[in-house]
C-alpha cells in the first residue's frame, strides 16, 4: 500500500493479520460512536447514515482543504512538477473524494472479500459510498472521457494511525497511457498485433491475451518512463530496484523502491492494466500500464520535510518556504519552531519625496529584531487620492530557544516603530 510505510492492504501475504487487527479497531470504533446522527453533508451533497458508516467529524473537516491546489503547499509545487513533467497527457481533478463501490473496488476487479474493502481499512460514507482510498477509483471516469494518456491527483482516505509519517489523508498521483496497434512504440519495432489469437495462457510475465514481446515493450516503455520521472522529482540520480508486487488491476505488476537514509523505501505500484478492466469500460484494442504514487512521501524526500502532518499546518513559517517558489526550485526546508509565532502589524504613511524599498524595511526589521523575526511582509498597500501612500507591514515574531511574551515581543516592536518615525520620518497610521 502506498504512502503508509509499513501496511500493505494489496498484497496477499499481510491479508490476515489486517483481518485479525481490522477486527478489533472496528469493535472499538463502534463502541466510541461516529458522530453522525442521521445523516452527514460532504461538499454539496446529503448522505444518510448507516451501519457502514465509520467517518468521522474530524475526517470529514479535512474534506476540501484541497491542499495540491493551495499555492504555499509544497504538495502544491509537487504536482506542478509533476504536471510538467506529464504535460502531454490529459489531467484531470475529481474534488469530490465521495465515490460508489463501484470505481472504488469493483470497476478494478477488486475481488468482494478483498481486505481493502473491510470497514477497518476504508472509511464508508455509508453502505453504497466510501472516501476514496486511492486514486485508481478514477482510471475508470477518466476512460470514460475517452482519454488514453492521463494523469490524476487527489486526496484519498484510509483508516490509519497519524504519527510523523502516517495520516487517514494523504495524496496520490494516478498515471495511466495506453497503445494500440499501430502506437509508433509498436509499430516501430516491426508489432503490428498486441493480443494472441489462440494459446490463451496467463503466466506470471503475461495476461492470457497479450503477447509477450508486447507486454515487454510496454514495460519497459514504462519503466523508463517512470525513472526518468522520479530522478526528475527527486534532483538526483538515486539508486531504485524494481520488485514484484500484486494488484488486482494489474499484471504483471511491480514496485519501484528507492534507496534513502540507508534504507530501501516504496515508493509507487505500477503495471500492466488488467485487459478485463479495459473491455468493461468498452476498451478493445490497447494495452496499457497504470501507475499510482503518494504524494506526501515524495514531497518528504523532495523538500526534507520530516513530519507528514507539517503539510496540513497553516503556520506561515511552514507555508512561506514554498510561497514564491516555482515547480522546479530545490528548496530545502528550514524546521520551524515548535514555540508560537507573535504576529504584529505596523502601518504608515511613506515619507514623501522620497524613494521607498520595501527591502530597507526588512533588513531593519532583522537588524532591529535579530533571531525573533520569522517573516516580514506587505500585507496592505494603497495610494490616496492625494497621493499619498500606506504600506502596511506583517512583522512574525518567533524564538528557536523559548516562548516569546507579548511584552517583550512589544519593545522590539516599538523600537523598530520608533526608528522609522525617527530616522526614516513615517508618520504612523
Ligand atoms: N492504487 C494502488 C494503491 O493505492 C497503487 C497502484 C498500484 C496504482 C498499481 C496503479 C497501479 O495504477 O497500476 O496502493
Amino acid at each position: 500500500m502506498l504512502n503508509q510505510f509499513k501496511r500493505k492492504i494489496w498484497s496477499q501475504k499481510t491479508c490476515v493479520l489486517n483481518a485479525i487487527k481490522g477486527h478489533h479497531l472496528s469493535t472499538k470504533a463502534k463502541e466510541s460512536g461516529f458522530g453522525f446522527k442521521e445523516s452527514v453533508h460532504i461538499l454539496d451533497n446529503n448522505y444518510a447514515v448507516d451501519d457502514w458508516t465509520n467517518i468521522t467529524p474530524k475526517v470529514v473537516s479535512l474534506i476540501g482543504r484541497n491542499l495540491y491546489l493551495k499555492k504555499g503547499n509544497p504538495l502544491y509545487l509537487l504536482s506542478e512538477a509533476i504536471r510538467h513533467y506529464f504535460k502531454d497527457y490529459d489531467f484531470f481533478v475529481f474534488a469530490d473524494p465521495v465515490v460508489d463501490l463501484k470505481s472504488n473496488f469493483d470497476s478494478l476487479l477488486i475481488p468482494k472479500d478483498h481486505v481493502s474493502r473491510q470497514k477497518s481499512d476504508t472509511y464508508y460514507v455509508n453502505k453504497d459510498y466510501v472516501l476514496r482510498s486511492h486514486t485508481s477509483a478514477h482510471q475508470n471516469h477518466c476512460l470514460h472521457k475517452k482519454s488514453t494518456a492521463f494523469v490524476c491527483i487527489a486526496d484519498v482516505y484510509r483508516r490509519d494511525e497519524i504519527d510523523r509519517r502516517h495520516h487517514s489523508v494523504f495524496h496520490q498521483c494516478e498515471a495511466f497511457r495506453l497503445y494500440h496497434n499501430n502506437s509508433p512504440q509498436l509499430i516501430s519495432r516491426g508489432i503490428n498485433h498486441v493480443f494472441e489469437s489462440h494459446k490463451l495462457v496467463r503466466t506470471d510475465s503475461k495476461q492470457e491475451n497479450h503477447c509477450q514481446e508486447v507486454v515487454d515493450i510496454i514495460e519497459s516503455e514504462m519503466k523508463t518512463t517512470i525513472e526518468a520521472f522520479v530522478r526528475n522529482l527527486l534532483w538526483e540520480d538515486i539508486p531504485m530496484r524494481w520488485v514484484s508486487a500484486y494488484f488486482p488491476f494489474t499484471h504483471p505488476s511491480w514496485e519501484l523502491e528507492i534507496y534513502h537514509n540507508n534504507d530501501w523505501i516504496e515508493i509507487l505500484g505500477s503495471g500492466i492494466v488488467e485487459h478485463k478492466l479495459l473491455q468493461n469500460a468498452g476498451i478493445n484494442d490497447n494495452i496499457g500500464w497504470a501507475l499510482g504514487i503518494g504524494l506526501e512521501r515524495l514531497a518528504m524526500i523532495r523538500y526534507q520535510i520530516p513530519d507528514i502532518r507539517l503539510f496540513w499546518t497553516n503556520d506561515s513559517g511552514f507555508l512561506s518556504q514554498f510561497e514564491s517558489a516555482c515547480h522546479s526550485d530545490k528548496i530545502v526546508y528550514k524546521p520551524i519552531s515548535s514555540h508560537p509565532q507573535l504576529i504584529f502589524d505596523i502601518s504608515f504613511w511613506l515619507p514623501q519625496q522620497v524613494f521607498w524599498c520595501c527591502n530597507d524595511f526588512y533588513d531593519l526589521v532583522r537588524n532591529i529584531g535579530g533571531d525573533l523575526i520569522e517573516q516580514v511582509k506587505v500585507i496592505d498597500e494603497y495610494t490616496t487620492k492625494e497621493g499619498k501612500k500606506s504600506h502596511t507591514y506583517r512583522i512574525v515574531y518567533r524564538s528557536h530557544e523559548r516562548m516569546l511574551s507579548k511584552d517583550e515581543v512589544n519593545v522590539v516592536h516599538k523600537q523598530i516603530e520608533r526608528y522609522v518615525t525617527d530616522e526614516w520620518k513615517v508618520a504612523m497610521r
